[in-house]
């Protein structure tokens, strides 16, 4: 058994951010999504894996180098341009030769490892694999629609009208046959070679496709507000850990994680938080759900339900919620007259300021 880990993709969703860095090494609870999914994998026993890299590959390569500090071997396969899912498959032909493998989504966050379902799908026997789950809004993604028996009707990508709020995850299981599938398939109206297309092609000319659903906490990170929603999650498991020197007159409350070099004066902490390690957070209030990197400033300000990348400052700003902020942002207060918001901000930012 393989894995095929897809890190390629322009990310556009999280923009200005993947401008200049892969949106599979956003950090959760600062560690990038990427290594949860690789983590994963290497769980359920497999050590063979292929990672199928874009324009972000030299930045996916120096995090993850040759997968051994996850105890795995990894071969990197470029991706000329984002042809879709599926061409990701018909390019990685040579490295799956004719293994049974898993095709792992690098944006997708998934509690709770995918051991059974890659035992499941080995004990089967079946050609291919999906994960399903209930969605609020199906037009997103992939979507399912299951006879009475539970079985697979029909799978179609991105529906107007969706046939069902089933979700396909990004976690799927494939027989060699896959290899058929791929190459028969044409690209869709986006211009992609859909994986959904080439599953349905499977189950069109009688292989069998089974569907499991997935009974954990499931994301596609692609969103700001999936990126918070994961990382208020994975907080939410964390344990306290206080490294750092926080001095008297700060008060720490409930699951805190100090990383060593860190430093907290003046402050209020109310976890669950990581805080990265050579980080200043003076005269602060740091509230629930926040991760902040390394070597960042926080000072004479207030954050909460947020995401702040190495190397950042926030100054005399109350209260920033709700906020993905990437690496060496500043984030400070103007002093006037006259009473302006000056901004030098990245294309496709997003900035919003109460008044
Ligand atoms: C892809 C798949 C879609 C699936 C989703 C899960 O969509 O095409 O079927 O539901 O991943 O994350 P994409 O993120 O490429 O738009």
């Amino acid at each position: 058994m393989k894995a095929l880990v897809l890190a390629g993709g322009k990310g556009t969703r999280l923009r200005p951010l993947t401008h200049t860095s892969a949106k599979q090494l956003v950090p959760v609870a600062n560690k990038p999504v990427l290594y949860y999914g690789l983590e994963a994998i290497r769980d359920a026993g497999i050590t063979s894996v292929g990672i199928i890299v874009g324009d972000t590959g030299p930045e996916v390569r120096r995090a993850v180098g040759d997968g051994s500090r996850f105890g795995l071997e990894v071969t990197y396969i470029p991706q000329e341009a984002p042809l879709g899912l599926a061409h990701c498959v018909l390019i990685a032909q040579d490295f799956l030769a004719d293994d049974p493998f898993v095709m792992y989504l690098g944006d997708n966050f998934l509690i709770g490892g995918i051991a059974d379902q890659v035992s499941a799908f080995q004990a089967g026997g079946y050609d291919a694999q999906i994960l399903l789950t209930r969605v609020a809004e199906p037009q997103f993604y992939g979507v399912a629609e299951l006879g009475p028996a539970g079985e697979i009707i029909a799978l179609e990508e991105k529906p107007a009208v969706p046939r069902s709020d089933l979700a396909i995850v990004g976690v799927y299981l494939f027989s060699p046959v896959i290899h058929q599938a791929v190459r028969a398939i044409e690209p869709s109206d986006r211009g992609e070679l859909e994986i959904t297309d080439a599953i349905q092609w499977l189950i069109r000319t009688g292989h069998s496709v089974q569907s499991h659903m997935v009974s954990g906490y499931w994301r596609d990170t692609g969103r700001l507000q999936d990126m918070l929603e994961c990382n208020r999650i994975v907080l939410e498991s964390v344990d306290r850990d206080i490294k750092g020197a926080v001095d008297t007159l700060s008060e720490i409350t409930g699951r805190v994680v100090i990383a060593p070099g860190a430093v907290v004066e003046n402050s209020i902490l109310r976890g669950p938080i990581v805080i990265g390690a050579d980080t200043k957070i003076s005269s602060a209030y740091v509230g629930p759900f926040t991760s902040i990197g390394e070597g960042c400033v926080v000072q004479n300000a207030e954050i909460e339900y947020s995401i702040v990348l190495d190397g950042s400052s926030v100054d005399g700003v109350s209260r920033i919620a709700h906020s993905l902020i990437g690496r060496n942002v500043e984030v400070s207060r103007a002093s006037g007259p006259p009473y302006t918001h000056e901004l030098m901000v990245g294309d496709h930012s997003r900035i919003q300021v109460r008044s």
